[in-house]
């Protein structure tokens, strides 16, 4: 039932929002048929109360909307409720009402291993920052430092050392499980952006370092996912694991900032992420360590995951390998054509990722605490509420896309698709380098190997990020033209 504006805070809540809404917005609402006659109180939300896998969340948001529309609030166990937003006129309503300090609640556990370790740590970091102490981090992020654009060579090289290395580890099948080599190819890359350094993690010999750095950030993922979503269940235990991962990553990378000190005092350097904020004065050391870590940690699952489902997507659809494979070989004619030899564009390619992050993207969404009361999906939400916004299921729905599960690039719109990074002040610091690395690498995947999927549809769990439930294995046939 609607109750319109029945309450005294509603009331002016209702009146408020909606003058601001109307004055602001010329269309209707998606979600005025649905309320002709006004605005519905926050305790008309739908409340949805069931216990639930979290590993499952997208199946089970999913079924949410199906049951009970636009707008779902989850009851919390302190008591608050989560509001979830499946509809892309709220995220946009969302990110436009965040203000200079957006603020997203994830990451406390990242924030109270960083505050105990005053030593090594003067901030929580990006992730879980807030107010000022975020704004702080994000201001040095926004210099000359922070453009993320590695050397092309370097990229390039790395690249090139992907595709042999998949070469020769295709078993007498063809088949690989790619997500591994993509973990390294990562790390190698985002090691180069950030370090200016060439970490050589793709080689074999220091696989074993790699392959737990990538753990680590993985565990830490599903540890920050866990807290957030079901924060009083087993927090101390999982605080614990969150210590020991956490430790070896700090260690890992402090050993590569160490040698990269050693370096600048015999001779200054000025690319780097890590030597241009060494050498600045407005950035403490404890601030550049802070800020690589979270490089580092933003970079090693998002792109590789995306990069994979792409590749599963091309698979299982051969007239978009075709064309993809066209498009790759006009930009690289010859098997050792340098890719960033030529700029011309990869619409096709580009279409490709944009077309993944629509189906599979590697989040499920991302959250806000909305700051003002809010009209969303027809509901009055007051100011505090920690607001989900379900991308994932908003992508995935007839009302947007036809045929939502078919794979069909071009369709998808850069900027409603561009909410995969979240938005506003807030968003993803690695965007560009994301998007530029995706390129590359789909690119040089599909010009050198014909890639096939011969088995069914892959289950998808989520631990922050999505993945396959199982390992998924492609299989490649190198292309020796
Ligand atoms: C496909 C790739 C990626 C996706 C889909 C993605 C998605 C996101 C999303 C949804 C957020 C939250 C933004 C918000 O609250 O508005 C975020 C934040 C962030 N991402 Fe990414 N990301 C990707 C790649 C990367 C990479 C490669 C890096 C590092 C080089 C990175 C570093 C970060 C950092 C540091 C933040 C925290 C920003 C802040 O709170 O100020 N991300 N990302």
């Amino acid at each position: 039932m609607i109750v319109l504006c029945g309450k005294q805070f509603s009331q002016k809540l209702c009146a408020g929002a909606w003058r601001t809404f109307v004055s602001k917005v010329e269309k209707e609402p998606y979600w005025r048929a649905k309320f002709p006659d006004g605005i519905a109180s926050f305790d008309d939300i739908p409340t949805v109360t069931e216990k639930y896998d979290l590993r499952k969340y997208p199946e089970v948001a999913e079924g949410w909307f199906k049951k009970c529309g636009h707008v779902v609030k989850e009851r919390m166990p302190y008591g608050k409720y989560n509001v979830h937003l499946f509809h892309f006129e709220d995220f946009k309503t969302v990110y436009g009402s965040d203000g200079d300090f957006p603020i997203r609640q994830s990451h406390h556990v990242i924030a109270q291993y960083r505050e105990e370790r005053k030593h090594l740590y003067d901030h929580v970091g990006l992730g879980p920052g807030q107010g000022s102490e975020w704004r702080h981090l994000r201001d040095i992020a926004r210099g000359k430092a922070f453009a993320l654009r590695p050397s092309k060579r370097k990229s390039e090289d790395a690249a090139n050392d992907l595709v042999e290395i998949i070469k020769n580890n295709l078993n007498e099948k063809g088949e690989i499980e790619l997500l591994p080599w993509l973990h390294r190819w990562a790390f190698e890359s985002i090691g180069i952006v950030a370090l200016n350094r060439r970490l050589n993690v793709l080689s074999k010999v220091d696989n074993e370092l790699t392959d737990k750095m990538v753990a680590a950030a993985a565990l830490t993922d599903e540890l920050i996912a866990l807290t957030t979503l079901d924060p009083t269940n087993m927090y101390d235990e999982r605080f614990k694991q969150l210590v020991e991962a956490q430790d070896f990553f700090y260690s890992v990378l402090r050993k590569y900032i160490d040698a990269i000190k050693r370096d600048i005092e015999l001779e200054p350097e000025t690319e780097g992420v890590a030597q241009i904020l060494l050498q600045s004065e407005s950035c403490s050391e404890k601030d550049a360590i802070t800020l690589i870590i979270d490089l580092f940690h933003g970079a090693l699952q998002t792109v590789p995951l995306t990069a994979l489902m792409a590749f599963y997507n091309v698979a299982r659809n051969g007239d978009v390998q075709a064309e993809a494979r066209e498009e790759t070989k006009q930009r690289m004619p010859k098997k050792y054509s340098r890719y960033f030899d030529v700029t011309e564009p990869q619409d096709y390619i580009g279409s490709i990722i944009y077309e993944t992050f629509r189906l599979n993207p590697p989040i499920i969404g991302n959250g806000r605490v909305i700051q003002r009361d809010l009209v969303l999906g027809g509901y009055s939400v007051p100011a505090y509420t920690n607001v989900i916004l379900d991308f994932q299921v908003a992508c995935r729905q007839e009302e947007n896309y036809e045929e939502p599960l078919k794979f069909i690039p071009g369709r998808a719109d850069p900027n409603r698709i561009t909410y995969v990074f979240g938005g506003s002040k807030r968003m993803c610091l690695g965007k560009a380098f994301a998007l530029r690395q995706l390129l590359l690498v789909v690119a040089k995947v599909i010009r050198n190997f014909e890639i096939l999927y011969d088995g069914g549809e892959i289950n998808m769990i989520n631990q922050l990020h999505n993945r396959p439930e199982e390992p998924l294995i492609l299989r490649l046939k190198p292309i020796d033209e």
